[in-house]
């Protein structure tokens, strides 16, 4: 289909059927000319670039910005990369500021040299979520989780090891806050997971405890594991394989 790193997802809400786009780029793929600060980001995003103080946070932000603008530039049709400022709103979501932006919104995660993106229509809010599997820490993950009784026999019961099923747990929650725009700013039990099964081989799905309006869909990328919040009521006609 698309260039490498990049995939269209295609989703549907009763008859209506949208595009999204989710790209991936890794610390690797910045050796190539076309991921030059310059020809990525806006003026705006080239001088906040600068203010970082520590260089792994200025690759971190520049991957997270190269995956957003190789989604977006699809669904806006925007040759020219620099063109699109993303810009955080005042808690720190991002927003797109580009002449053919009107209903086009983005997600976006980083971890660990890789950063993950999707570009979608904005009437179906969604969050991206991209999380590490880290045995040494899954314990501790946990806990901070305050993980409910159903989760808790998810992870003892999926098959998953423990750090990944914690993985999908935190990053499944963290997808939601982005999707409601708010963060994980609120104790974090509130955004449990509920109803946690196997869609597929390698895939996780289910809903939120206290979010009946919202679903989940989990995969494993390797060693990290990719979580997508979006509306109930969307399918996923196709899933990415990337
Ligand atoms: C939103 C949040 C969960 C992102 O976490 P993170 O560890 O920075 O992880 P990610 O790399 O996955 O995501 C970063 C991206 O999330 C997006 N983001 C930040 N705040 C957001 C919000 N309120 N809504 C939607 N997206 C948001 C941004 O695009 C950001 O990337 P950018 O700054 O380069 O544009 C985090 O900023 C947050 O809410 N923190 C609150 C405090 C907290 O984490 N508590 C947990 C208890 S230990």
């Amino acid at each position: 289909m698309t260039p490498e790193g990049l995939e269209r997802l295609t989703a549907r809400h009763g008859a209506t059927e949208r595009h999204a786009y989710l790209a991936v780029v890794t610390d690797a793929m910045l050796q190539a000319p076309a991921y030059s600060p310059e020809l990525v980001l806006s003026e705006r995003e080239l001088a906040h670039s600068h203010e970082f103080r520590f260089a792994q946070k200025r690759e971190a932000f520049l991957l997270g910005r190269c995956a957003a603008k190789q989604a977006l530039a699809v669904l806006l049709n925007e040759a020219v990369w620099s063109t699109i400022d993303i810009y955080p709103g005042v808690l720190g979501q991002p927003l797109v500021r580009h002449a053919r932006a009107l209903g086009v919104d983005v997600t976006l995660s980083h971890s660990n040299g890789m950063a993950l993106a999707l570009a979608y229509p904005a009437q179906w809010p969604m969050g991206i979520d991209l999380e590490t599997v880290e045995v040494a820490v899954a314990a501790t993950v946990l806990a901070e989780l305050d993980a409910s009784t159903e989760e808790q026999a998810w992870v003892d019961s999926s098959g998953l090891s423990q750090a990944a099923a914690c993985a999908v747990l935190w990053g499944a929650r963290e997808a939601l806050g982005k999707a409601l725009k708010t963060g994980l700013n609120s104790p974090l039990r509130i955004f449990a997971l509920s109803g946690l099964i196997q869609a597929e081989p390698g895939v996780w799905t289910g809903g939120y405890a206290h979010f009946p309006r919202f679903a989940w869909r989990a995969t494993q990328l390797g060693a990290r594991t990719l979580s997508l919040a979006f509306p109930a009521g969307v399918e996923f006609v196709t899933w990415p394989t990337l």
